[in-house]
């Protein structure tokens, strides 16, 4: 969580800090700030609330002639958000921004207590700068200072940091947070993600895990613990400045719901061989790896963790390799069995979620192969998993995921195919096919559902009034109703729960009573005679149904007083279709409740706390 920033060269530092914080206020939004390096000393501005808080106070006090900065956009973990816990925050000669938790902040605050420190925050970030600020006054040189501050701290931290008197110098360093440098034509700079930088540069390197990089107008030093400085290796990100803006859509979810149809054909066709088979040889996977892989476990988080859901389902129906899905934060207390031939998948867009680098990290130090599903590029996941495989969404911004799901789901799916065809389970013809529905009908399909926002709109006005939703499915649309009830609670905030289909009359249809809402999925043909009764069941106690159905079935027309119908040229087909509508009404029922769609409250995109 948490934003920063950083810039030193020959431009208005202040305007770059204020550009890239817009970008990077998705990863938080409880309050903002800035250090400006001035002629006479480091200025701090900063305030809880947004982006136009701030500007606000820059307003009535510009700042014009720095040439160097740090900002933060924060997502509070120790203390409230408030003006007092905003960061930048200084102690002594130190001033800096900080994402991440230092885990030993108590005992480190009362150490330096006891040396005399005041501490005008809560924070865990401001006793950080205390430390620092401890080392330095011992070392008189700020690589050495940091370095011995960052041995004793515990936790996670991604630092930029000023010093007094060391005009045009900004340092950084990063454990288990992330955090990007990047030149551009006037100067360098340091974000937590690539996306804030777009508007200034596309060259980028990635600062490896305890490296501490000194950032000068004119150079970068990378500066490891032996001792060395060298300068880093600069890449090309393929992002471009307009896959980071709304271009058009009223907001990021909606231009990414809308880009889906496109980003499934992406992260499909790099995955499929000139005879039309999946195939991930293009990321180092091939066919003996699949085929030695005896069980896997899937863990993640949030949307991820629901897409590894879907995932199990068709790797176990397609391979019928035994799969388990695993909430990542639960992972390391209550690990399963690991034995020869598991694989542990962890999926994740941000690639930088903590829970999940926690299970990974931790499924490697039990000497377990693992293969990581990935959308953001050169991120901590993919870094350090034994095999990744990307998604190739393009950048997310909306809190709420969508196109991250989809592309997560399409994955699995090729996955899916791809060890049932290793396996001998499923013949050339029948893979081919199966490749075709994600290739053509699948992006159709999604299409031809983004024109039904009326239909959206209409079932999203019955929700809106209503304390408690339900949306039911079986199979795989149970793992579907899971996603669904998630987006629609975190941005409607309307409660939602999803229920197997079967398994509500087992205690919570105590709950439903005349107008309750409830959305069933059907997107599986044998199933719908089972759901259906379950859907009797819901309405002969009053609720009101809305029915998301394939569009073969004929239901009758008692069953549901709405009726969404889905397109069947496959059933890859219909179950991203299913996916498109329930995304589709979150959003309109949180657009028509008029909330914060794409920074829903308490939340932020990407979660790098434990
Ligand atoms: C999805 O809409 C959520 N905001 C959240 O559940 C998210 O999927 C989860 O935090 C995992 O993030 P990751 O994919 O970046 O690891
Ligand atoms: N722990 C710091 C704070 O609460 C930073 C939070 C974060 O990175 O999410 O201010």
């Amino acid at each position: 969580m948490c934003g920063i920033i950083g810039y030193t060269g020959s431009a208005n530092a202040i305007p770059k800090m204020m550009k890239g914080l817009s970008v990077l206020e998705y990863r938080g939004y409880d309050s903002v700030g800035v250090a400006a390096q001035r002629k006479n000393g480091t200025e701090i501005v900063k305030c809880k609330g947004r982006i136009g808080a701030l500007e606000e106070k820059l307003r009535d006090e510009p700042i014009e002639d720095s040439r160097c900065a740090i900002g933060h956009t924060r997502w509070a973990t120790h203390g409230g958000p408030s003006d007092e816990n905003a960061h930048p925050h200084r102690a002594g000669k130190v001033v800096l921004v900080h994402n991440g938790i230092i885990e030993n902040y108590k005992e480190l605050r009362s150490e330096l207590l006891g040396k005399g420190a005041v501490f005008l925050s809560e924070t865990d970030t401001e006793v950080a700068a205390a430390l620092i600020n401890d080392c330095y006054a011992a070392e008189r040189e700020p690589v050495a200072a940091i370095r011995k501050a960052a041995a004793r701290m515990r936790g996670a931290f991604a630092f930029a940091i000023l010093f007094d008197g060391r005009e045009g110098e900004v340092y950084v360093i990063r454990r288990g947070s992330p955090l990007i440098l990047a030149r551009g034509r006037d100067g360098f700079y340091l974000a937590s993600d690539m996306t804030a930088l777009l508007p200034f540069t596309r060259e980028y390197c990635a600062l490896k895990e305890d490296e501490i990089a000194c950032l000068l107008p004119d150079g970068v030093s990378i500066c490891p613990a032996d001792g060395t400085r060298f300068p880093p290796e600069w890449k090309t990100t393929t992002m471009t400045p307009e896959s980071a803006q709304k271009g058009g859509f009223a907001h990021f979810m909606l231009k990414e719901i809308h880009e889906q149809p496109a980003a499934v054909v992406k992260s499909v066709s790099p995955r499929v061989n000139s005879k039309g088979l999946p195939d991930f040889s293009a990321d180092g996977i091939n066919a003996d790896f699949w085929r030695s892989v005896r069980h896997i476990q899937v863990v993640a988080c949030g949307s991820a963790m629901h897409a590894g859901l879907l995932g199990q389902r068709l790797i176990e129906d397609y391979a019928k390799v035994p799969t388990t899905v695993h909430i990542a934060s639960e992972y390391r207390y209550h690990p399963p069995v690991m034995s020869e031939g598991t694989l542990v998948v962890v999926i994740s867009q941000s690639g930088e979620t903590a829970d999940s680098l926690a299970a990974l990290r931790y499924a490697k130090e039990q000497g377990i192969p693992t293969l990581a599903i990935v959308n953001a590029v050169e991120t901590t996941i993919a870094r350090e998993a034994d095999r990744r495989v990307y998604t190739y969404a393009g950048p997310e911004i909306a809190v709420a995921t969508t196109k991250g799901y989809c592309t997560q789901a399409s994955v699995l799916w090729m996955i899916a195919l791809a060890m049932a065809h290793a396996a001998g389970r499923l013949t050339d013809e029948k893979a081919r096919e199966a490749v075709n529905c994600l290739l053509r009908d699948v992006p159709a399909a999604m299409e031809q559902m983004l024109s039904r926002e009326d239909r959206y709109r209409k079932a999203a006005r019955g929700l809106i009034n209503h304390e408690h939703v339900f949306y039911i499915g079986r199979g795989i649309d149970y793992a579907l109703s899971m996603e669904a009830a998630l987006k629609l609670k975190e941005i409607s905030y309307i409660h939602c729960e999803a229920y197997a289909a079967g398994e509500l009359k087992h205690g919570t249809i105590s709950l439903v009573e005349a107008g309750t809402p409830v959305l069933a999925i059907s997107t599986e043909r044998d199933l719908f005679d089972k759901t259906e009764s379950n859907i009797r069941e819901v309405r002969s106690r009053g609720a009101q149904v809305t029915l998301i159905c394939r569009s073969d079935i004929a239901v009758p027309s008692e069953t549901a007083d709405e009726l969404i119908s889905l397109p069947v040229s496959s059933n890859a087909a219909t179950v991203f279709s299913a996916l498109l509508a329930v995304q589709c009404i979150a959003y309109e029922a949180a657009s028509l409740l008029g909330c914060d769609i794409d920074r829903p409250r308490n939340l932020a995109k990407s979660v790098t706390v434990e």
